[in-house]
């Protein structure tokens, strides 16, 4: 199988698995997990943060964050297309009490400006029940199809919000992706976020986990949540030494993925009835519509399933996704079963 429907779904190395094999362990609930802290500490390290907690989803991340900024009765700023709001089964509303407020980024690119958001800010005033505690980012944009949001964009949002007294969450689940091919580093690229989560599951290859980084405060309040969600880990080292293979090697190794990506929707961009931007194609996210073809995504995603391809369809869409377990060979063979299906 050419599985392009995530970067999720790639196996562990033989690094990884060696890794994970010889690690030290404790029992991290309490703190005493070696490989645990060695990951943390360099992850904090990587993002120049005061601390970092693993934890074992993205989504748990995510929902942590949220929990740590907001009170009951807020109202949190979002991209319409952000994973937060749509993929994380109303985890804002169901855990934190909070409700979202989705903004569309005029550009398409999923990144709101300063005055999409500004605009959409509710503050103390008798008509509005709703105060606005939190806006969240996405870098890169999954459903906006990988696209980057750069330093000073990033910077610029947090500035105005902290002069609002507002915090700023980054949901970087690919901000590996967006360092790669924007030439900064994940710090800059997330200076002045109050929290970050990022994913070691994705591009990045490890098994399992994700890192939440932030205040040393805020992460102590962080792990307190952790353990009430059920995400307190026992000898977790097992799978964080997967993760410390991934944050040190995978992401010199992201250019490929993207050179993939954009060689995959070069080729699509020729296909009969297929609407692309290939210059839109920046990460490892290829999203294409295929409204033209005289097909439903189901039927392609079905035709390609039946030549070994896996893809995701949504609506008139479909995603694809390259990772270090696609290779240049297989975007080949997708294009050219693409090709035949079309024709
Ligand atoms: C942008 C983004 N954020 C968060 C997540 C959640 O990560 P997890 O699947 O580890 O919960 C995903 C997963 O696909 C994602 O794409």
């Amino acid at each position: 199988m050419i599985d392009l429907r995530s970067d999720t779904v790639t196996r562990p190395t033989k690094a990884m698995r060696q890794a994970m094999a010889d690690a030290e362990v404790g029992d991290d609930v309490y703190g005493e997990d070696p490989t645990v802290n060695r990951l943390q500490e360099r992850a904090a390290e990587m993002f120049e943060k005061e601390a970092a907690l693993f934890v074992p989803s993205g989504s748990m991340g995510n929902q942590i964050a949220v929990k740590l900024h907001t009170n009951i009765g807020d109202e949190i700023i979002i991209e319409e297309r952000g994973h937060i709001f749509n993929y994380e089964l109303a985890g804002t509303s169901f855990i934190s009490g909070v409700m979202v407020r989705p903004v569309q980024s005029a550009d398409g690119s999923g990144h709101l400006t300063w005055k999409e958001i500004s605009e959409a800010l509710h503050s103390d005033v008798p008509y509005y029940s709703l105060m606005t505690g939190l806006i969240c980012l996405e870098n890169t944009h999954n459903f906006a199809g990988g696209s980057i949001m750069s330093a000073d964009h990033c910077k610029e949002i947090c500035d105005n919000a902290h002069d609002l007294n507002l915090p700023v969450h980054m949901d970087g689940a690919r901000i590996f992706n967006a360092a790669a091919a924007a030439g900064s580093s994940v710090a800059d690229l997330t200076r002045k976020c109050d929290t970050v989560q990022f994913c070691l599951s994705k591009g990045l290859g490890a098994p399992v986990g994700s890192i939440l980084l932030g205040s040393a405060d805020l992460i102590k309040e962080a792990r307190v949540w952790r353990k009430r969600l059920g995400g307190g880990m026992r000898q977790a080292g097992v799978i964080a030494a997967a993760g410390i293979v991934a944050l040190e090697r995978s992401p010199g190794l992201l250019h490929a993925d993207h050179a993939n990506a954009r060689r995959l929707a070069e080729g699509i961009a020729e296909l009969r009835g297929i609407s692309i931007d290939v210059e839109k194609v920046v990460t490892n996210i290829v999203i294409f519509n295929i409204a033209e073809t005289g097909k439903s995504s189901a039927e392609i995603c079905e035709a390609l399933k039946n030549e070994g391809i896996l893809a995701i369809g949504f609506g008139d869409s479909i995603r694809m996704v390259t990772h270090f377990d696609v290779s240049q060979e297989d975007v080949n063979t997708t294009l050219s079963h693409f090709r035949a299906i079309l024709n």
